[in-house]
């Protein structure tokens, strides 16, 4: 990254650069570091195990549809008997064009599944979070005199991207603690103790670093130091809990979240992001949250189709304990090779680290070349010279996918020199 950036502040032009320009200079940089992304398109099988792009099959190893719930018929059958029913598009935010029953009713079943005493959903989850910041740090929300130099944030350093950019717009101070470093947190929290609006967030699960947040733990500081705390739960709503109510089910520690942050484009197999809380706090967000007033609603067929998705989450333990059997067949098999997979925890995202941007990139055409796709994971996703292969796992891939997954990695990991075994 350093050379990279070094390389594009070198760029003298002699002349003052339009934007444009900079553009180009940009992207010609980022792909010579490997930096640039690589788009596939798929023309079949989207989330399933095997999907058709580029006119060959592929074995799927890069979706988040860990539960198989994207192409399951009744979820299916429950968008389209949505849409018969509420049309396409929500007509707008739910302020200008009215709430719509079926996302009350999704959102009810979402508080339901995760044990929070309300929800409200976005069309997105990054939508989810660049709003939430900046609704609930408000001045407005401190004890009063309040100042907003009295609030301050703190968020773990590997917080996903979309709760970073909402903590710069809620413009309320952030302070980073090192990941998953409780004492770390605690002198931050030391430091600042006589501020009176303070919020730690963290993820309930890390699927880039392969770990599940001991969340009990964040609880009791926050309850140390009365501040509040927000958990992002994307990776762990359907997949964590005897439910599948995500964290606060897995730790029985609801009580405890202030808010609850979740995605349905992961397990839920769909599209969309939830913030669970007291009925208060959502109904706050309702009526202040910016992408949920000034931006439309979720599809009314998605609601449809998450309600089902739901119902069968709830009853899903065998799926999970599949999923859960994958995860650590497919990181001792890779082990085995002498290849590093982070974390410690069988959860269906097993990172596959690498390091260098240039051999991460180098794997992954590998594994394609072998009929495997696995986007590499790099900054500015992850600290530079980080780079890793996230492997996703879903209920439907089977053993054949797994062991071809293995053998290749071991292939490629000897072409490159990554692999010891
Ligand atoms: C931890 C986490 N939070 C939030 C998001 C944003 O969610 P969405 O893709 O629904 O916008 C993601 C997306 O991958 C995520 O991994």
């Amino acid at each position: 990254m350093l050379d990279f950036m070094r390389e594009l502040l070198k760029v003298d032009t002699g002349r003052e650069q339009t934007n444009f320009e900079n553009v180009g200079v940009f992207l010609h940089y980022a792909r010579k570091y490997n930096l640039y992304p690589e788009f596939l398109t798929i023309s079949g099988g989207v989330n399933e195990p095997e999907f058709e792009a580029e006119g060959r099959t592929l074995i799927q190893f890069g979706a988040n549809n860990y539960m198989s719930l994207s192409e399951e018929p009744a979820v299916k059958a429950a968008a389209i008997r949505a849409i018969e029913e509420y049309g396409i598009g929500p007509g707008g935010s739910r302020l200008m064009s009215g709430n719509i029953a079926i996302i009350e009713e999704v959102e009810g079943r979402i508080a339901a599944l995760t044990g929070m005493e309300d929800c409200l959903t976005f069309p997105t989850g990054y939508m989810a979070n660049v709003t939430v910041f900046q609704t609930v740090m408000n001045p407005v929300m401190g004890r009063l005199p309040y100042r907003s130099q009295d609030g301050v944030i703190f968020i773990d350093e590997l917080v996903h991207g979309s709760a970073a950019d909402g903590c710069r717009l809620s413009g309320v101070r952030t302070v980073k603690f090192k990941h998953n470093d409780l004492e770390d947190l605690r002198a931050k929290l030391r430091e600042n103790e006589e501020l009176t609006n303070k919020l730690i967030v963290t993820e309930g699960v890390y699927c880039l670093e392969g770990e599940i947040i001991d969340i009990p733990a964040y609880v009791e500081v926050a309850r140390e130091h009365e501040a509040k705390l927000m958990v992002d739960d994307a990776h762990a709503i359907g997949v964590l809990g005897a439910r599948g109510g995500g964290s606060p089910d897995h730790h029985g520690c609801a009580d405890g979240i202030d808010i609850l942050m979740g995605c349905m484009d992961k397990a839920m197999g769909g599209t969309g992001g939830y913030l669970c809380g007291k009925k208060d706090l959502i109904d706050l967000l309702r009526a202040a949250a910016n992408s949920s007033v000034l931006s439309s609603a979720l599809p009314c067929s998605m609601a449809g189709a998450m309600i089902a998705a739901i119902e069968i989450i709830q009853q899903a333990r065998d799926r999970r304990e599949d999923l859960a059997r994958k995860s650590r067949y497919l990181r001792q098999g890779l082990q085995h090779l002498g290849l590093t997979v982070l974390g410690p925890d069988y959860i269906p995202s097993v990172p596959l680290f690498v390091g260098d941007e240039a051999l991460g990139v180098a794997f992954a055409a590998g594994l394609r070349d072998r009929g495997i796709f696995c986007p590499v994971m790099r900054w500015p996703a992850v600290p530079l010279g980080k780079a890793r292969l996230r492997l996703s796992l879903m209920v439907r891939h089977e053993q054949r996918h797994l062991d071809a997954l293995i053998a290749a990695c071991g292939e490629v990991g000897r072409e490159l020199g990554v692999a010891i075994g």
